[in-house]
C-alpha cells in the first residue's frame, strides 16, 4: 500500500510498504478514506520534534471504514464509519477513566511514565505507524474510534480526529467562561478551532494574533478581532483593546516553531535566548530553501502571553513543545499570579460530543479546510504548507484518489 513515510529530517517520502496486520485482540484495520497534515508533522519533519524513528508512517488524523477486528473488539462491526482518536488510550487504566487519555499507562510501549501515545510520532511516543496512508492498525479499537452517523461526512469528521478536539481542549484548559475576553496565540487550524470553541464556551470577545493574512482573515470570518503580530506588538495591541487590563484568557496555539516578529518587542527573552533553546529542541535541522526551517522563537508566544494575560489570568497550552523545552517565562508567571495549563489532547474524550455538535448542523468544521489533494502528491502538500503559502491552512489528503 502506499503510506507518508519518515526517513529522516527533512527527507520524507512516499513509499510502497506492506499492510498492517491485527496484532492484539484488541486491534482493528481501517481502510482510510480520509487523512490531513498537521502542524504536528510539521515539528517532526523539520527536527523541532526530535525521536523519529526512520520508516514510521506519518499521520494522526484519519476518518476509514473498519475492514477487520481482532476478537476483543466488541463494540464494531466490518464496515462501519469511523473517526479515529490520534491519541491511545487503553480506556481501563485509571488517567482514561478520569477522561485523561493522553496519560494513558498501557497504551505507550515504552512504559507508564514515557507519555502520550499517538500515531506516527516519534521514539518515546510507542512509535506507532500513522494514518497518512490506505491502512492502518488501530490499537485499542474497542475505546478509540467514534462511530459516525450519516449526516456526518468523512471531512468534517476528518477535522474532529485532532484539531476540532484539540481546539475545544485549549478553550477547556484556559477555563473559557461567559463573558470572557479570551485570546488565542497562532491561527493556524489549530487555532481557528480554539477560536470556535472560545465562541462555543460563551467568550464575549476573542482576539486572534498571527503574521500570516490569510490565517488571520479566516479569524476575523469568526468574528474575532486580529492582531498582526509583524506589523504591532501583541502585547501593546491587546492591552490598547482591553482597557489596559489584559485578556482574561490565552489559548496558546503556536508551540515549539513560534516565530520572531520583524517589529514587535521580545519581552523579556533575547535572541540569544531563542538560538539557545532552538539547538536544545532541534539537535539536528535539514532545512531546504525556504521549506523544513525550524521557528527561529520557540518561546516567543508564551513569553507575550504571560505578558498580555491579565493578572490572575489563566493560559492554556496546547502548542506542542518537546520535553527537551526548557525556557518558560517562571518570573513572569510567578510574579502575576498566572495559572498555566497545558497538555496533549485527551481527544476521546470530546469527540463523541463534537460528533453530535457537528450531525446537528450547528457548526460546519469544513470551513476550516482549504485543500483537499490525493495521497499520491502528499510530498508536494507537505512543502506547500510548511511554507505556510497563502490559503493553505488545513490539508486533506484522501488515499484512495
Ligand atoms: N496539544 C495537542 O494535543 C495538539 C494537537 C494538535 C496540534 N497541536 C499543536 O498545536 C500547534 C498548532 O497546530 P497547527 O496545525 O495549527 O500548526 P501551524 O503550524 O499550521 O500553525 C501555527 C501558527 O502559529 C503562527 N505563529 C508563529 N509564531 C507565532 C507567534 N510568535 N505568535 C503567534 N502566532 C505565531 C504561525 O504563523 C501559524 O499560523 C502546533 O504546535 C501543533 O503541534 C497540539
Ligand atoms: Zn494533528
Ligand atoms: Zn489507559
Amino acid at each position: 500500500m502506499k503510506a507518508v513515510v519518515f526517513h529522516g529530517v527533512g527527507d520524507i517520502r512516499l513509499d510502497d510498504v506492506e499492510e498492517p496486520k491485527i496484532q492484539d485482540p484488541t486491534d482493528a484495520i481501517v481502510r482510510l478514506t480520509s487523512s490531513a497534515i498537521c502542524g504536528t508533522d510539521l515539528h517532526m519533519v523539520r527536527g523541532t520534534m526530535a525521536g523519529m524513528v526512520a520508516g514510521t508512517i506519518l499521520g494522526h488524523e484519519g476518518v476509514g471504514i473498519v475492514e477487520e477486528v481482532g476478537p476483543q473488539v466488541r463494540n464494531l462491526n466490518v464496515g462501519d464509519r469511523v473517526v479515529i482518536p490520534s491519541t491511545i488510550g487503553c480506556g481501563y487504566c485509571m488517567f482514561c477513566r478520569r477522561g485523561f487519555y493522553a496519560q494513558c499507562d498501557n497504551a505507550n510501549p515504552n512504559g507508564p511514565q514515557a507519555g502520550t501515545a499517538f500515531f506516527g510520532g516519534p521514539q518515546p511516543t510507542g512509535p506507532f505507524d500513522g494514518l497518512q496512508a490506505e491502512y492502518a492498525r488501530i490499537p485499542y479499537a474497542n475505546v478509540g474510534p467514534v462511530k459516525l452517523p450519516e449526516q456526518v461526512t468523512d471531512e468534517q469528521a476528518l477535522l474532529i480526529s485532532d484539531i476540532f478536539p484539540t481546539g475545544y481542549f485549549g478553550a477547556d484548559l484556559a477555563e473559557v467562561e461567559d463573558g470572557d475576553t479570551v485570546a488565542v496565540f497562532g491561527c493556524g487550524p489549530v487555532g481557528q478551532f480554539s477560536i470556535a470553541s472560545a465562541w462555543i464556551m460563551g467568550a464575549g470577545r476573542v482576539l486572534a494574533v498571527d503574521k500570516d493574512e490569510s490565517r488571520l482573515e479566516m479569524a476575523r470570518a469568526q468574528g474575532t478581532e486580529v492582531i498582526n503580530f509583524d506589523e504591532e506588538d501583541p502585547v501593546e495591541a491587546i492591552f490598547n483593546l482591553t482597557g489596559g487590563i489584559g485578556v482574561d484568557r490565552i489559548i496558546e496555539a503556536v508551540g515549539v516553531d513560534a516565530m520572531s516578529s520583524r517589529t514587535a518587542s521580545t519581552g523579556e527573552v533575547t535572541e540569544g535566548d531563542f538560538q539557545e533553546e532552538l539547538n536544545r529542541v532541534a539537535p539536528e535541522t535539514n532545512p531546504q530553501g525556504d521549506t523544513w526551517v525550524p521557528g527561529d522563537a520557540p518561546p516567543q508566544s508564551m513569553v507575550w502571553a504571560a505578558q498580555a494575560v491579565m493578572k490572575a489570568g489563566v493560559i492554556g497550552v496546547i502548542g506542542v513543545f518537546p520535553p527537551q523545552a526548557m525556557t518558560a517565562p517562571i518570573g513572569i508567571i510567578q510574579q502575576r499570579n498566572l495559572t498555566i495549563r497545558g497538555g496533549n489532547c485527551n481527544h476521546r474524550k470530546y469527540m463523541p460530543m463534537l460528533v453530535g455538535l457537528v450531525a446537528t448542523g450547528a457548526l460546519d468544521p469544513t470551513k476550516i479546510l482549504t485543500n483537499t489533494e490525493p495521497l499520491t502528491s502528499a510530498i508536494e502538500a507537505y512543502e506547500t504548507f510548511d511554507r505556510r503559502e497563502p490559503t493553505w491552512i488545513k490539508v486533506e489528503l484522501q488515499p484512495a484518489a
